[in-house]
């Protein structure tokens, strides 16, 4: 895993990335903030060694550099999911070689239901804590010691310091931030439900298909992270109505500029 992360690593040195310092990865229907970059690069997945391939047809697979203010930020536009098909390794493996790169931080956003009865559609809920429910784990298997250690901990996977970076920064946009859970199923089906019911017993506040595995492989390599749910649709199972994917896109769509103006004015304080 090491060579195929260094190649990838390399290969992306020598299209001219230098040393940026956060990396953020925009979830389904989030893009906006790609207008708030300067960009120097951008380039496709597919071109990228060793990189999965994005399959799902809205999201748009590339990575991309450039500065916001005076920080070198690396994005990627669209993410790997397990109901894709990719290994949890797979998953993780842009994660591992944004480390590579040089970042510090790590800054992740998804679309997400709403389980807890006060999130309301379009609302940005802080995670501050999570529940991984997704078959699989990207840490199985021999560990590799110089990536971290085989048993990381676990005991504050968001950190402290960018999650008051993020709700000052929502402050300043005008918007308060709320704190929920975060439970990571595989999908790609939505939820039951009972399964709602379930997710709500055991402590969920929301409920989507990613981010875990990437925020765990982030803390295996102590690098810090914080990440922020739009709620696309609210999961009461005793009122609940079809969703399907193109509402969930057209909700994401609108907080996508509020979520980028958070991340945009957080970035200049990290
Ligand atoms: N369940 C799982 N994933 C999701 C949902 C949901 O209700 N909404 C957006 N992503």
């Amino acid at each position: 895993m090491i060579s195929q992360i260094n190649e990838a690593a390399n290969f992306l040195q020598n299209t001219g990335i230098d040393q940026p310092e956060v990396g953020i990865i925009l979830g389904t229907g989030l893009g906006k903030f790609i207008e708030r970059i300067k960009i120097k690069k951008t380039i496709l997945y597919k071109d990228i060694p060793h990189f999965p391939i994005a399959t799902v047809e809205f999201h748009q697979g590339k990575l991309i550099y450039g500065t916001i203010g005076q920080k070198k930020v690396l994005v990627m536009q669209g993410r790997f999911h397990a109901y894709e098909g990719y290994t949890q390794q797979q998953v993780t493996f842009p994660i591992r070689v944004m480390k590579v790169l040089g970042i510090k931080h790590l800054l992740l956003s998804n679309a997400a239901g709403g389980i807890n009865p006060e999130f309301k559609k379009g609302e940005l809920i802080l995670i501050d804590d999570h529940i991984n429910l997704q078959n699989g784990n990207p840490l199985a298997g021999k560990n590799v010691d110089e990536l971290g250690p085989r048993f990381p901990d676990m005991s504050a996977p968001y950190d402290k310091q960018l999650n008051a970076i993020l709700i000052n920064a929502a402050i300043e946009n005008a918007v308060t931030l709320k704190k929920g859970v975060y439970v990571s199923v595989t999908g790609p089906n939505l939820e039951t439900r009972a399964e709602y019911r379930f997710l709500r017993i055991i402590g969920a506040d929301m409920v989507g298909m990613s981010t875990v595995p990437e925020v765990i492989v982030a803390n295996h390599m102590k690098l810090s992270c914080a990440a922020i749910s739009v709620i696309t649709d609210e999961c009461d199972p005793d009122h609940l109505k079809p969703v399907d994917i193109s509402e969930i896109i057209e909700i994401a769509g609108k907080a996508d500029k509020i979520l980028s103006s958070i991340f945009t004015t957080a970035i200049e304080k990290i």
